[in-house]
C-alpha cells in the first residue's frame, strides 16, 4: 500500500523566509498520532454501545448553541472588535504557552471522545466507525499544530508575524475535525478565531469549541458566532476586518464568497469528484472492496469519496471482478446511527436537486449493476447505489454528487483512464489499483489530484502522514495541505528582524 502526497502546485509553501526550504520544516518530535478505539475489545464494544443509547436523547450542546445566536448586524461588529482586541494578548504570548494550550485541548478532546461520538451521532448522523477516527483527527491537529508552530520560531533571520482574526467556516460532514483544524491552526499561528458552525451541525461544533475553553483557551481568542446564512452570514464572511476565511465546502460557496469580497483572503478546500482506476493488473477483491468503502462510507457524503471506478481493459467485464463488487456493497448495512451494526448511515438531508437525479434516473446508455432504493419515507436513507457505463463527459462523470452512488467507466487502457480521471473540474483524492509497478509510477507521474492512494481506500487522511489538499477546483485561495508541515504559513507572514552583533 502506498501514499503520495504531491510536493507541487496546492503544497508548494509560500512566502518561505530567505534560507529556509520545505525541507528545514517540518514537525520533528514530540508527535505520534492518536490511536483510534478498537472495536474489537469487548469492553470498547460496551462503551459504543451506550454512546450510542445516549445519542438518541442528547442534549449536548443545546445550551452553548442557544446562547451564541446572533441576530442584529451591531452584535456581529461588536463580536469582530472584540476578536480584534484580543489578538494581541494571545499573539505576544510566548511559543511555548501557546504550544501548551493547544497540547491540553488535544488532551481535553480525548477526554470527551464519548460526548463527541455522542453528539456526531445524533446530529450529523455518523456511526461510530466513521465518528471515531474523527476525533483521533482532531486531537491529531491539537498536537500536530502545537508543535508545528514551535518550527516557526525556528526560522532564523525571520519572525512570523500572524494574522489578527481568521474566521473558519467548516462544513456538515466532519463537524468536529474540520472545524478543530482551522481553529487550532490559527490559534497555535497566533491568531484570533470566530467559528461560524455549518447550521446542520452547530451543536457538534459547539461541544469541540466547549472541550477547547475547557482546555484554557481563552474564550476571548475563540468565539463561536452562530450567524444564520442569511445577509448577516454575508456580513459577517465579507467584513474588512477579517484577515483569514477557512472555507471548507463546495466551490461554489468559494465562489459565492470572493463575490461579496473580491479581495477575501481565502484558504479554502473545495469539493472533488474522486476515481479509482483499477488495472486488470489489480487484486479484485482487494480493489472491489477499497471501491465500496470509499464510495459509501459516511453514505458517501465526504470530498474524499469514490465516486468513479474506471475499469481498464478486461476489468470491466470480469465476472470476478463484479461479484467482489456487488458482495462488497451489498454487505454493507444501511440504517440510522443509533443500531450499532449501520455501516451506511443517513444523508445529512433528504436527497434533492442534483443527488436525487442521479439516484432515481438513468441517462441514455446506462444501466444499474445496484439499484439504490429509498428506506425511509423523508428520503435520508437510500441502500448505495452502483451505475454501469457512465459516459465520457456526461453529467454523471462530472459531477460531485455528495452522496451514496458510484459510477462505473469503462477505459480501453491506463492511458484513457487517465484522460478521464484528470479530465473532471476538480483533483482531490486519487486512487489505482494495479500490482505493476510501471503502472503504478506511469500514473503517479501523470494524475492530476492533491493526494494519491495506491492499492487502498481514497478516504480518511492522516495527519503529518498524509497532509490533505488539492488541485484544480478542489482548492481556491492556493491554500496549503492541511495536517501538513506549511499548513501555518497561511496564517501569516515572514517579517525579516535584525540580527545582533
Ligand atoms: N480529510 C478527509 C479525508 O481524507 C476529508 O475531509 O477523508
Amino acid at each position: 500500500h502506498r501514499v503520495q502526497n504531491r510536493q507541487t502546485g496546492a503544497d508548494a509553501p509560500r512566502e518561505l523566509p530567505l534560507g529556509a526550504t520545505a525541507d528545514s520544516l517540518g514537525v520533528r518530535e514530540n508527535f505520534d498520532n492518536e490511536p483510534d478505539t478498537d472495536p474489537a475489545l469487548p469492553a470498547n464494544r460496551e462503551w459504543g454501545r451506550a454512546i450510542l443509547e445516549r445519542s438518541r436523547a442528547t442534549v449536548l450542546g443545546a445550551d452553548a448553541v442557544a446562547a451564541a445566536a446572533i441576530a442584529t448586524p451591531g452584535e456581529i461588529e461588536r463580536a469582530v472588535a472584540d476578536s480584534r482586541a484580543a489578538a494581541s494578548a494571545w499573539a505576544s504570548r510566548s511559543v511555548d504557552d501557546r504550544a501548551g494550550v493547544l497540547h491540553a485541548a488535544g488532551r481535553m478532546l480525548a477526554a470527551r471522545r464519548a460526548d463527541l461520538l455522542e453528539i456526531m451521532a445524533a446530529e450529523a448522523g455518523k456511526t461510530l466507525a466513521e465518528g471515531d477516527p474523527e476525533v483521533s483527527e482532531a486531537i491529531d491537529f491539537a498536537h500536530y499544530y502545537a508543535e508545528s508552530a514551535r518550527e516557526l520560531e525556528r526560522v532564523e533571520g525571520a519572525r512570523f508575524a500572524p494574522v489578527r482574526l481568521t474566521l473558519v467556516v467548516p462544513p456538515w460532514n466532519f463537524p468536529v475535525a474540520i472545524p478543530a483544524g482551522g481553529v487550532l491552526a490559527a490559534l497555535a499561528a497566533g491568531s484570533a478565531v470566530i467559528i461560524k458552525p455549518a447550521p446542520q451541525v452547530r451543536r457538534c461544533a459547539a461541544v469541540m469549541v466547549q472541550a477547547l475553553w475547557d482546555a484554557g483557551v481563552p474564550r476571548e481568542v475563540l468565539r463561536f458566532v452562530d450567524v444564520p446564512e442569511n445577509e448577516l452570514g454575508q456580513q459577517l464572511v465579507s467584513h474588512p476586518a477579517v484577515d483569514r476565511v477557512v472555507l471548507t465546502g463546495a466551490f461554489e460557496t468559494a465562489a459565492l464568497f470572493r463575490s461579496w469580497r473580491p479581495d477575501l483572503p481565502l484558504l479554502a478546500e473545495t469539493s472533488g469528484k474522486n476515481a479509482i482506476v483499477v488495472t486488470p493488473s489489480a487484486d479484485y477483491d482487494l480493489a472491489a472492496a477499497d471501491l465500496a468503502r470509499s464510495a459509501f462510507g459516511h453514505a458517501g457524503q465526504k470530498c474524499s469519496a469514490a465516486s468513479l471506478g474506471i475499469l481498464v481493459g478486461s476489468v470491466a467485464d470480469s465476472p470476478a471482478f463484479r461479484r467482489q463488487l456487488v458482495d462488497a456493497v451489498s454487505t454493507m448495512r444501511v440504517g440510522w446511527p443509533g443500531d450499532p451494526t449501520t455501516v451506511v448511515g443517513p444523508l445529512i438531508e433528504p436527497a434533492a436537486g442534483k443527488l436525487l437525479r442521479a439516484l432515481r434516473d438513468l441517462s441514455r446508455g446506462e444501466s444499474w449493476l445496484i439499484q439504490p432504493r429509498q428506506l425511509d419515507d423523508a428520503g435520508r436513507l437510500w441502500s448505495p447505489g452502483v451505475r454501469l457505463d457512465v459516459a465520457p463527459g456526461s453529467e454523471f462523470h462530472t459531477t460531485e454528487y455528495f452522496g451514496p452512488v458510484l459510477g462505473l467507466i469503462r477505459a480501453a487502457d491506463l492511458d484513457e483512464a487517465l484522460a478521464l480521471q484528470n479530465a473532471t473540474p476538480y483533483g482531490l483524492t486519487a486512487g489505482l489499483h494495479s500490482l505493476d509497478a510501471s503502472e503504478v509510477e506511469h500514473w503517479v507521474d501523470r494524475v492530476e489530484a492533491g493526494n494519491l492512494y495506491v492499492n487502498r481506500g481514497i478516504t480518511g487522511a492522516i495527519v503529518r502522514r498524509q497532509p490533505f489538499g488539492g488541485w484544480k477546483r478542489s482548492s481556491v485561495g492556493g491554500s496549503t495541505k492541511a495536517g501538513g508541515p506549511s499548513y501555518l504559513f497561511g496564517f501569516g507572514s515572514w517579517e525579516p528582524v535584525e540580527r545582533s552583533p
